[in-house]
């Protein structure tokens, strides 16, 4: 693996970011921080959609012009990411200067080859969605199904994009490659809406949308969003038409395009098609994830049940997002939807990362002060030169195991389930030491399997920090130091033998990973 290209969607700024935002921006931090432990060059991307009618509106009802109701909003999505650790590698803007302009440059080509033409229209526009509605299908009182709004009836001149010259070849794209779309379940929803396409507006008229980028050669209509969106992903690495960059040769096609189920016709059909009419490779995978939603409701501004990434983090006073990152990670198996209650939140983080693996690494290290001054013995290894010479060596090969099993689900874009490999690994480490009392061996002293014991679980340690580290950064950091273990390792460098002989740590040093989630604090939070 020479590179690995992530993006996910773009998200629109007329509002803060909320949990829902955040579950996206996490999973695709976890899927870029697993994958840059197995490849040098990752390139991950991420941004916020800026354009269209419902900014217009909403900076207009605001009394600030769209661009300034943008820069406060992009900057409310930075910061959050930023208190996240969502480590990005560029954060575009639709309304950064080298996008506006290779956006205009894509559309004066489709109009040249004919991908685009002119066509007066008229349709039924959400603002919501962003888009023309099929009147099919509308509710039974005609209101968009997403935003149970109803459409405005627009007629304008509109450029169009000839989405049905491309309909067969997406077929048999979607057809020939069945982890093209994942989940896979998806695909046939997306086969379904392929059977009754037709053409799409690709502009509005400025005199009802100003706020968009300019076509040009015509003075009369500006980009409709979402080709100016769907374009950030090849605009960001300085496509061009005529001269693409090195850059761009380098990571495109993307590797995964991490998205919400409620766009999936935007990435698997219409995107599809401008890149085969651009001529351009297509995606490896588009990962359609599921919906978060609150104590089982669907967020919405009307229930008031909107949530914050910040806000947890700040009512359950964390230091650092890890706990949130990990509950988020692996709150929904791959495509599913998945839940957020305080509740539960801090029930999972609790008993995963504080009792379970802070606790069990604390325990070990603690007997290693204990009854050995911090001092790990030559005699204490169940392994030499990578050698499995006695000792533990099942334990050992499950470890091992594990990692291939955490990457294979990686592979498939499983987060979920790979977190859950990675708890299995620490409940079976913690019934490792419960089945053989490394206490009741010092007791009796038997002194060298009781290193022994401690050596294998310290090994297994530095294994699950690696594990770990992408969902939990800091905690696998802080496990990491206690260990003396170099967490910048490729996972496939990974052995038997990442504890070296000598001293390891004294007390003062021995610092708990991970703090339980105060429960007095959590119902507070609650009843806010
Ligand atoms: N701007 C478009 C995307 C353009 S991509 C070229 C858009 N923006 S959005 O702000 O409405 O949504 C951004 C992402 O957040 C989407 O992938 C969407 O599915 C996701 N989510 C929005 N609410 C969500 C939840 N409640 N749960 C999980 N993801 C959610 O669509």
């Amino acid at each position: 693996m020479d590179k690995f290209y992530l993006t996910t969607a773009i998200d629109y700024v007329n509002g803060a970011p909320h949990i829902g935002h955040a579950y996206e921006k996490i999973i695709t931090d976890v899927i870029a921080r697993h994958f840059k432990q197995r490849c040098d060059d990752v390139y991950f991307l991420t941004g916020t959609d800026e354009h269209g009618i419902k900014i217009q509106k909403t900076a207009a009802s605001a009394g600030i012009t769209p661009k300034e109701l943008c820069d406060e909003n992009a900057q409310k999505f930075k910061d959050a990411w930023k208190a996240l650790d969502i480590d990005y590698t560029r954060f575009i803007r639709t309304t950064d200067e080298d996008h506006v302009k290779i956006v205009q440059r894509i559309f004066q080509k489709l109009v040249k080859n004919g991908d685009i033409y002119k066509n007066s229209y008229e349709g039924l526009y959400c603002s919501g969605c962003e888009c023309f509605l099929n009147p099919k299908d509308l509710t039974e009182d005609g209101l968009c199904p997403d935003h149970l709004k109803k459409p405005e009836i627009v007629k304008e001149e509109n450029y169009f994009f000839k989405l049905t010259k491309y309909k067969d070849a997406i077929i048999k794209h979607i057809k020939e490659n069945p982890d093209f779309i994942i989940p896979q379940f998806r695909a046939n929803e997306v086969l379904n809406q392929l059977e009754d396409i037709q053409d799409i507006s690709v502009s509005r008229a400025k005199s009802n949308v100003q706020w968009g980028i300019d076509v040009l050669d015509d003075d009369e209509q500006s980009i409709y969003v979402w080709i100016d969106a769907l374009s950030n992903y090849i605009t960001a690495l300085g496509y061009d038409v005529d001269t693409p960059s090195d850059k761009f040769k380098k990571y495109w096609p993307a590797d995964v395009q991490v998205i919400g189920k409620d766009i999936l016709k935007f990435h698997s059909i219409y995107w599809l098609a401008i890149l085969m009419a651009l001529d351009l490779p297509l995606p490896k995978h588009i990962l359609a994830h599921g919906w978060i939603t609150i104590d089982q409701a669907k967020m919405s501004k009307s229930i008031g049940n909107v949530i914050s990434p910040t806000s947890v983090l700040e009512s359950f006073e964390l230091e650092y997002p890890d706990a949130f990152r990990y509950y988020m990670a692996t709150a929904a198996p791959c495509g599913k939807d998945g839940n957020y209650s305080d509740e539960d939140f801090k029930e999972k983080v609790n008993a995963h990362l504080a009792n379970s693996m802070g606790n069990l690494l604390n325990r070990t290290l603690s007997m290693l002060v204990k009854y050995f001054d911090g001092e790990i013995k030559e005699e204490f290894f169940a392994v030499k030169n990578n050698e499995l010479v006695g000792g533990s060596i099942s334990l050992l090969k499950t470890a091992l195991n594990k990692v291939d099993l955490v990457k294979n689900n990686f592979d498939n874009f499983a987060i979920a389930e790979a977190g859950l490999e990675i708890v299995n690994l620490v409940d079976i480490t913690n019934k490792y030491v419960t089945d053989n009392a490394p206490w009741t061996l010092a007791k009796e002293g038997k002194m060298i399997e009781c290193g022994q014991v401690l050596t294998t679980v310290l090994e297994i340690m530095c294994i699950i920090s690696a594990l770990i580290y992408p969902f939990c950064p800091n905690i696998a950091e802080s496990m990491a130091k206690q260990l003396s273990f170099d967490l910048s390792k490729k996972l496939d460098d990974l052995t038997y033998e990442n504890i070296k002989t000598g001293v390891l740590i004294s007390k003062e040093n021995i610092k708990p990973v991970f703090l339980r989630v105060d429960s007095e604090l959590a119902d507070k939070s609650k009843s806010k």
